[in-house]
């Protein structure tokens, strides 16, 4: 994880980089630091513990002026959240800083060979190792930053986007990606660069996506240089069009990130589904799908490969894909799956889901996917991150920018593009009739307007938060399509208000959870009128009838359920296949406040970060 920030160009850096570092703090907010380099040949380094406002408070005191510089803002790996542990790391001399995202593998044999020589740590850290190891070599072989820089990335095992500054050089700032993204900004007599685009909306819509093993050259007043880090031969430059707004980066009169996400989802929904659906309901238009007819016609498999919220979505992308497609679905932990030895070949299509588009499991199992023969879809939301770049093809579910640490706009917007894909393929290979197209495409083209009605159950929601504030233990039980929505609920409870919270499938429950329940254990369960109705009830039974308070999730109109149980949430009715993106609205909700009551900072829980680009 980590977000990292580069700029070089006429104006002041240290404004910048601080701008940039806030909107990357949804990568990490363990530390920040930034290294700036000012004409008079000083390299100012400012660090500290915890957020980029504390960082501010420190710099305040010292010099910040300098029109080159680098910062990043931490998710620890190697080493605990410190002052000293915080990114630039400086070299022995003071003369080179160095800000990396991303994980440095063989840094305890480069580590011992740089202290056979002399050099001493001050961090636990692996990115320290790096910024001496281009010392060593520009000293011994008495070349140019960026030459000792390729030179010392070639002994590197790992991922990494580095970037490098050195003193006495204001006019030079070296850059470097595997792995871990980096874009660079083109502006008008300045550079920015960045771990995504977001720090450089505002000053240029110019970007280029560095690729893996590309490192690039920027010098003041001389175009800009990229070559690759293996061959050292210089790479195509693509300068494309940022297509995103400052407003999209904003709370919009909202107090956090979160609840603007939350109820922004009937407009990202919109988004979503726009051009997808034909205007008559009777066709579902995924160009990724049809231009690859063949691959999907000949499908034999589909294995789904994602993590956190995203791995959630897959879940529910198993139920439609089989229920629509009937083609036989798997879906794994991107985690496990590289490591699985997955058995795969040209017959197999494997989807890989990511909000971010950089998370390292799931790209690792891209290329896993592609090295054995299978072709490989992406469910996306950042345009241009690495792994729809790395797919052969895929759907973006536009969404515009997540930022708050819990995923809830880009959950819904992943089982909104999977339900089209799971419809797409079916009407493809005719596994689905079109009466059953008509109703789903139609309910779906008015789901932003189902979740604006559903959203209207937050002052309810806000009221039953305070009675669960205290709690320390959650279970929310679902079924069928709604297992993973209870999955999916008490994830983001976990995530940030800290409670512990257990998604269970509802029947399951008596195997084993059934015997933590007391009047102390609050269980969510999702229950819409839907085909397993009559078989949630009785779990609903078993769990009062063991002194457990109960909050039913419940399709409108359903009065039977106020008998049984304590607290019913009335969601809009809508086909079974379309119930978790309406059942997941009250479970967003209900985490939200009860975090917010406790205090918690919702949009940068503890220990999280947005994007995982480690392992
Ligand atoms: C992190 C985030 C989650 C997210 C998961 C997968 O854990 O905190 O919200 O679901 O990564 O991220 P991706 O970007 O691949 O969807």
């Amino acid at each position: 994880m980590c977000g990292i920030v580069g700029y070089l160009g006429s104006n002041g850096a240290y404004e910048i980089l601080i701008q940039g570092l806030k909107r990357l703090e949804y990568r990490g907010y363990d530390s920040a630091g930034v290294a700036l380099v000012n004409a008079d040949g000083c390299l100012n380094v400012h660090k500290s513990q915890g957020k980029v406002s504390n960082l501010e408070q420190t710099a305040a005191a010292g010099d910040t002026t300098g029109h080159t510089g680098i910062a990043h803002t931490r998710w620890a790996t190697h080493g605990e959240p410190n002052d000293i542990n915080a990114h630039p790391h400086v070299s022995q001399s003071g003369d080179i800083a160095l800000v990396h995202n991303g994980t440095i593998e063989n840094y305890a044999v480069l580590k011992k060979l740089l202290s056979d020589h002399g050099f001493t740590f001050k961090s636990e850290t692996d990115t320290e190792v790096l910024v001496q190891l281009i010392e060593y070599i520009k000293l011994t072989s008495n070349c140019t930053l960026a030459e000792a820089v390729r030179e010392a990335l070639l002994q590197v095992e790992g991922a990494y986007a580095i970037a490098v500054v050195e003193r006495n050089d204001p006019d030079t700032l070296v850059v470097a990606r595997k792995s871990s993204p980096l874009v660079i900004g083109v502006g008008d007599g300045e550079t920015f660069i960045a771990s995504d685009a977001t720090p450089i909306i505002g000053y240029t819509d110019k970007v280029i996506y560095l690729e893996n093993d590309e490192m690039a050259i920027i010098k003041r007043g001389e175009p800009l240089s990229i070559v690759s880090v293996n061959s050292n031969q210089p790479s195509k430059i693509d300068v494309q069009k940022l297509r995103l707004s400052l407003a999209q980066l904003e709370k919009g009169g909202y107090d956090t990130f979160m609840l603007k996400e939350i109820f922004e989802q009937p407009n990202t929904l919109r988004d979503c589904l726009r051009g997808r659906i034909t205007s008559d309901n009777r066709r579902v238009v995924l160009s990724g799908v049809e231009l690859n007819k063949e691959k999907f016609l000949e499908a034999e498999r589909i294995t789904l490969v994602a993590c956190g919220t995203s791995w959630h979505a897959a879940l529910i992308g198993k139920r439609l894909i089989q229920d629509f497609c009937q083609i036989p679905v798997e879906v794994e932990y991107a985690s496990e799956f590289r490591y699985g030895n997955p058995v795969l070949g040209p017959k197999d299509i494997v989807i890989s889901i990511s909000q971010s588009g950089e998370t390292a499991d799931t790209l690792a199992a891209i290329e896993i996917a592609k090295e054995k023969g299978a072709f490989v879809y992406g469910v996306c939301n950042v345009v241009g991150a690495s792994i729809p770049r790395a797919t052969d093809s895929g759907t973006y579910i536009h969404v515009g920018p997540e930022i708050g640490v819990a995923s809830t706009k880009a959950f819904t917007g992943q089982v909104t593009v999977l339900t089209l894909f799971a419809l797409a393929v079916g009407q493809l290979r005719g596994t689905v009739s079109p009466e059953q197209i008509e109703e789903i495409a139609t309910a779906l083209k008015a789901i932003p307007a189902t979740i604006e009605e559903t959203l209207k159950v937050d002052a309810e929601v806000q009221k039953l938060s305070r009675i669960f504030t205290y709690a320390h233990n959650f279970l929310y039980l679902g079924r069928g399509y709604n297992y993973p929505t209870a999955l999916e609920g008490a994830l983001k409870l976990k995530e940030i208000s800290y409670i512990h919270a257990e998604g269970y499938p509802a029947a399951e429950m008596k195997h084993g959870p059934i015997a933590l329940i007391d009047h102390e254990m609050p269980s969510v369960i999702i229950a819409p009128s839907d085909s397993l109705y009559d078989k949630i009830i009785s779990n609903v039974q078993q769990v009062k009838s063991r002194g457990g308070a109960v909050v039913a999730i419940v399709s409108k109109g359903n009065t039977a359920m106020n008998d049984i149980a304590d607290f019913c949430i009335e969601i809009p009715e809508v086909p079974e296949c379309l119930t978790p993106l309406v059942a997941s609205i009250p479970l967003q909700l209900l985490a939200y406040y009860i975090a917010v009551n406790k205090g918690k900072d919702v949009d940068q829980p503890r220990n999280l970060a947005k994007s995982v680009t480690v392992e």
